[in-house]
């Protein structure tokens, strides 16, 4: 079984994201197990301080050091981790290949970062792999991490119904899916396309070839540029 730890000083932001749907799904079949690590436990003081001012001045608070080599040593007691992930808007940009391998770990931890950010010595020295999840700064890396987590998790083997359907996602060969549709057949006037009620599975597949790459030229032409291997 796939397990994530995720360490946050607001575990309250990431309790709903997992308690629903497929990945709420997912940890009830055992498949994924998802542990919200309070940073305040680690904290050293009464005060369960967390976070201290920059060291030459500047506004903002920065994440202290200790709390956190506190925790994740306390994780690494349990278990190796495969990658210990940082949310960071200046990580490498998340795509559907990076979370196709990291679908492929067995124990991931993520820290999200708050205030201004982490003490850079965490960065240098205990964390693996820093990811963004887009050009645009979040308060925080909890909904950054939920966004990750959803993405791996629905991956892994198991989890979906119909085990082709991940890999006819928009993405998944650099093309962006096909326009579906569902009944009424005719709603105001508004039809769908013949093909897709003719029952001629060959035709529908091609109709829905043509239309991912008609898509893909219109919205992303930068995908078909792409090379599928990486
Ligand atoms: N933390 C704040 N903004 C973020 C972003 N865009 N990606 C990942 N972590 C973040």
């Amino acid at each position: 079984m796939m397990h994530i730890d995720i360490i946050t000083v607001h575990p309250g932001l990431l309790e709903g994201p997992f308690s629903h749907s497929i990945v709420k799904r997912a940890r009830e079949k055992n498949l994924v197990e998802i542990d919200i690590i309070n940073l305040r436990d680690y904290a050293q003081n009464k005060h369960k301080t967390v976070d201290d001012y920059a060291f030459g001045g500047g506004a903002g608070m920065v994440m202290m050091i200790e709390p956190i080599d506190r925790c994740i040593t306390d994780l690494r007691s349990k278990r190796t981790y495969d990658e210990v992930i940082y949310l960071t808007p200046d990580g490498i940009m998340l795509d559907q290949p990076l979370s196709n391998k990291l679908s492929l770990h067995k124990n991931l931890i993520m820290l999200c970062g708050h205030y201004k950010g982490i003490d850079e010595r965490i960065r240098e020295h205990l964390i693996t792999c820093e990811i963004s999840i887009g050009n645009y700064v979040l308060s925080g890396g909890e909904l950054p991490a939920a966004v990750l987590c959803d993405s791996i998790v629905r991956l892994l083997p198991g989890v979906l119904n119909d085990e082709t359907s991940a890999l006819s996602d928009s993405f998944q060969d650099n093309l962006l899916a096909p326009p579906v549709y569902t009944r009424p057949a005719n709603y105001k006037g508004w039809e769908v396309p013949q093909v897709l009620l003719s029952g001629n599975e060959r035709q529908i597949n091609e109709w829905r070839y043509e239309h991912s790459v008609e898509r893909t030229q219109k919205r992303r032409p930068d995908l078909l540029k792409r090379n599928t291997n990486n």
